[in-house]
Parts: structure tokens; C-alpha cells; sequence
């Protein structure tokens, strides 16, 4: 699904982020552009990528 309407970005290309090295929100966001723009993504963003990084 969507995350960021914005940018386009999914949940998956955000898991994808985390799987591919990616160790911070700060980090999946520069990769994937996800939350820089309006931000209304950022909360559920980061709680995708924080999951992602648990289950690491
Ligand atoms: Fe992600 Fe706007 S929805 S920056």
C-alpha cells in the first residue's frame, strides 16, 4: 500500500529500505524520498520502518 502519497512510496519499497542496509528513519527517507514533502506520512512511516528494523 501507499504510505506516501506524495512521493509513491510503499510499505514494501520501505521494508525493502531497511532490508538493504538502511538503519534509521532518517536513512530510508533520503532512499526513498518517502516524508519530504507535505510529512502527513511521517508517523506511519516511521512506525513501518521501526517495525522493519525489530525484526532485523
Ligand atoms: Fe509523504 Fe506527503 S504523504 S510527504
Amino acid at each position: 500500500m501507499y504510505v506516501c502519497m506524495c512521493k509513491k512510496v510503499t510499505d514494501r519499497q520501505l521494508r525493502q529500505a531497511v532490508a538493504q542496509g538502511a538503519s534509521s528513519f532518517g536513512e530510508v527517507s533520503r532512499e526513498t524520498r518517502c516524508s519530504t514533502q507535505c510529512g502527513k506520512c511521517t508517523c506511519l512511516a516511521r512506525e513501518i520502518v521501526d517495525d522493519a528494523l525489530l525484526a532485523q
